[in-house]
């Protein structure tokens, strides 16, 4: 270092010889070139223009110079330290250019994507189908009611006038609950049809009454094309004053023709139910042919097999003795009952062939049903 007394002449003084600065200079270049990221480039910057740098120890060595060779000296390590400044800044935009392009490519949006791969959620078609006759029904003022899914066998049997010794009770296909110490002898089933609701209402609630009862019901088949251990019954029962077969017949149609449009009415066949007197058996119009393939070869129809007519379940007029056995005079009250399978049903309506793809949920058969929430 040179002293302030010293004969001066720029040259000795070896950090602001132009040489040096000229390699000071070069040197920064090269580094802030070289820096392949804004790091790198700090990096270079601290090395070649922080205080520990050549030109820094530069500018320090003008302050200990003779007035007379401060400016020139000052000129030159100005315009060195301004070259540098200028090759770090225009060194600095490039790289943070580069990185700003990096950001955006990496982090861009294609919103060409599937926005929403998680499918909305929707009830099942035949929840929808149990909630479309419920729909039909309070729509005329009547009320849904519900019952257990493991009954009593006095309310899924005898309350029924199926009595122990009724056929009907051994070819129901019952499932019997084995009672704590593993007997038979529970007292419960898993219930065989909704009609216990029946019996339930009548024993809680005073006529009139006018309910439907939507539910699951268990009975010991294999599951194929038509049958399932679990399956699903709509109830009906009215119990008032001067009840007859036509109110019988005339919901019956209201319901088909909700359910399968105008026109599509019902008819019934005599049949027999314990717990019902007279009784029938309801089928529909068919909806397809419209009765119109019966004895028709030119135009035959696979949805009632040309018959016209589609088996839809069950009624009746209740017959006094479950009446009785529900503490309701016959002869003051009378009533109308009916039963159907909601999956057959829902099969008709729908056009599916196969009671498989009801029960296993695959979401090629549901999502046809579309996503009414
Ligand atoms: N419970 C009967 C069954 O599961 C269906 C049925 C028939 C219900 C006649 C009724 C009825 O209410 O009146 O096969």
């Amino acid at each position: 270092m040179s002293g302030a007394n010293d004969s001066y002449d720029p040259k000795q003084v070896a950090a602001l010889s132009p040489a040096a600065l000229a390699t000071g200079i070069a040197a920064a270049l090269q580094a802030f070139a070289e820096a392949r990221d804004l790091d790198q480039l700090r990096a270079a910057q601290n090395a070649h223009v922080g205080d520990r740098s050549p030109l820094a120890l530069a500018n320090r060595e003008i302050g200990a110079l003779p007035p007379a060779a401060k400016s020139d000296a000052g000129k030159r390590v100005n315009a060195a330290r301004t070259e540098v400044r200028q090759a770090y800044a225009a060194r600095l935009a490039e790289l943070e250019a580069e990185r700003d392009a990096q950001v955006l490519a990496e982090e861009s949006v294609d919103v060409t994507l599937p926005w929403d791969r998680q499918l909305p959620g929707a009830r099942h078609p035949l929840t929808l189908t149990q909630e479309l006759v419920g729909d039909v029904f309070t729509a005329m003022g009547w009320e849904v009611a519900e019952g257990p899914e493991v009954e009593a066998e006095w309310f899924n049997f005898d309350a029924l006038n199926i009595g122990v010794d009724h056929p009907t009770r051994t070819l129901m296909d019952t499932f019997f609950v084995a009672g704590p110490d593993g007997s038979a002898d529970s007292g419960l089933v898993l219930r065989t049809h909704t009609s216990p609701v029946q019996a339930r209402v009548m024993l809680t609630q005073a006529p009139p009454i006018y309910i439907v009862c939507p539910g699951k019901v268990f009975r010991t088949d294999e599951l194929d094309a038509t049958h399932s251990p679990v399956f699903h019954q709509l109830e009906g029962l009215v119990i008032d004053k001067g009840i007859t077969m036509a109110h019988l017949k005339g919901t019956l149609d209201h319901m088909a023709q909700a359910f399968f449009g105008p026109g599509i009415v019902t008819r019934l066949r005599p049949s027999y139910f314990p717990f019902t007197e007279p009784s029938a058996e309801p089928d529909l119009l068919c909806f397809v042919c419209r009765g119109e393939s019966v004895g028709n070869p030119n135009r035959p129809c696979r949805t009632c097999d040309s018959e016209g007519w589609i088996e839809w379940g069950g009624c009746g007029m209740v017959n006094p003795r479950v009446l009785r056995a529900c503490g309701i005079d016959p002869d003051v009250y009378s009533g109308f009952a009916f039963g159907m399978g909601i999956e057959r049903t829902m099969m008709f309506r729908n056009n599916a062939a196969d009671m498989r793809d009801i029960v296993e949920g695959d979401l090629r058969f549901t999502r046809a049903f579309g996503m009414e929430a």
